[in-house]
């Protein structure tokens, strides 16, 4: 069974192609350094690069995988949440693809695949709890079995990695603010005092007023003509940034009784969080799974694992499907 999944929901080109659980080709052109231009993912943007990059894409996925369009069985995609423009051009990829070679079409939901990454790594167990963490979403998910997915936290406000994005805008550091953020924090100390976010509900998040009371310290501070330590100041943002996801998610593993706790989405690359998540749990007895680094952004690679156990489960659909730029986690089968 080879199939060819195709990711597009944000600013990675993605297609990889899987045979029976063994990863054949996974190619993605990433728009980053376009991105950079403007401080952040232009959406129009990224769909015209979609559009243009796309079909590169698809010719150097079939060549690594040394496989041919005819011998593709079903053709997987992304059909949500992401910028809708962006869907739309993966989802018309594998639209006439499956029309021309008349092959089931199978929608992918963007952060189940986040989750369902870490097969390459290990065997999910259940009950288990995901930390999806990522540049639009910040959740708890509760998978009491296979391809079983509740929301029991959720950002009430900003996602995360867009808050380290907006706060490395607010420093004048480069997009995405992440990775820098996540590099200058190891150099700095915790001496900036900032709020620790208050949230509605057991397990939710918030980061607006994160962000904001960092915009409003480093406004002050230049206005009174002092300089800021932006390591220090990265360091003391991420540690409140990650403690919160942190908290919660002991929190969680306690009053759910999972088995396992695995991280998702771009946010799960931080190496605070990676740590502390590791050190938190150490005596536990709950098994972590981290992904690999070059499955924690955006790639077609968990859309493909995803799309196998989809697959199996009959879940295919027909070529009227459209993408939904809002698809809730817990209604992946209803398209
Ligand atoms: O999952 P992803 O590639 O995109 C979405 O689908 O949203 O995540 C991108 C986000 C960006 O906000 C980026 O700043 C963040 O992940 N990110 C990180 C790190 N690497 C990427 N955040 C914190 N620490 C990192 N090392």
């Amino acid at each position: 069974m080879i199939i060819l999944a195709i990711e597009s929901s944000c600013d990675e080109t993605s297609i990889a192609i899987i045979e029976d659980g063994k990863l054949l080709s996974n190619v993605v052109s990433s728009q980053i350094k376009t991105h950079q231009l403007f401080g952040g993912v232009m959406p129009e943007v990224a769909s015209r690069l979609h559009a243009e990059n796309v079909l590169f894409v698809l010719d150097e996925a079939l060549r690594k995988a040394n496989v041919t369009l005819e011998q593709v069985d079903a053709y997987a995609f992304t059909r949500g949440p992401g910028l809708v423009g962006a869907l739309h051009i993966g989802m018309q990829v594998a639209k006439t693809l499956a029309m021309l070679f008349n092959k089931p079409l199978i929608p992918v939901h963007h952060l189940a695949a986040h989750i369902y990454a870490n097969e390459f790594v290990g065997e999910l167990k259940f009950p288990l709890l995901s930390v999806v963490v990522s540049g639009g979403n910040t959740e708890l998910v509760l998978m009491e079995k296979p391809l079983d997915f509740k929301i029991i936290g959720e950002t009430s406000d900003d996602a995360v990695g867009e808050c380290f994005d907006k706060v490395a805008r607010t420093l004048g550091l480069p997009y995405p603010g992440g990775v820098i953020i996540d590099k200058l924090a190891k150099e700095g100390k915790d001496t900036y005092h900032l709020p620790f976010p208050h949230a509605d509900g057991e397990f939710n998040f918030s980061y607006s007023g994160l962000k904001t009371a960092i915009i409003n310290l480093v406004h002050n501070e230049k206005q009174k003509g002092n300089e800021i330590r932006t390591a220090d100041l990265c360091r003391s943002f991420e540690n409140v940034a990650i403690k919160m996801i942190v908290d919660r998610t002991i929190r969680a593993s306690e009053k759910y009784a999972v088995k396992q706790i695995v991280l998702a989405g771009g946010v799960s690359a931080n190496s605070y969080l990676r740590e502390e998540i590791l050190r938190l749990f150490k005596d536990r007895n709950i098994e972590i799974i981290i992904p690999p680094l070059w499955c924690t952004g955006d790639n077609a690679a968990m859309i493909a694992k995803l799309a196998e156990h989809l697959y199996k489960d009959g879940l295919t659909c027909n070529l009227l499907i459209s993408a939904d730029p809002n698809w809730q986690i817990d209604c992946f089968r209803d398209f």
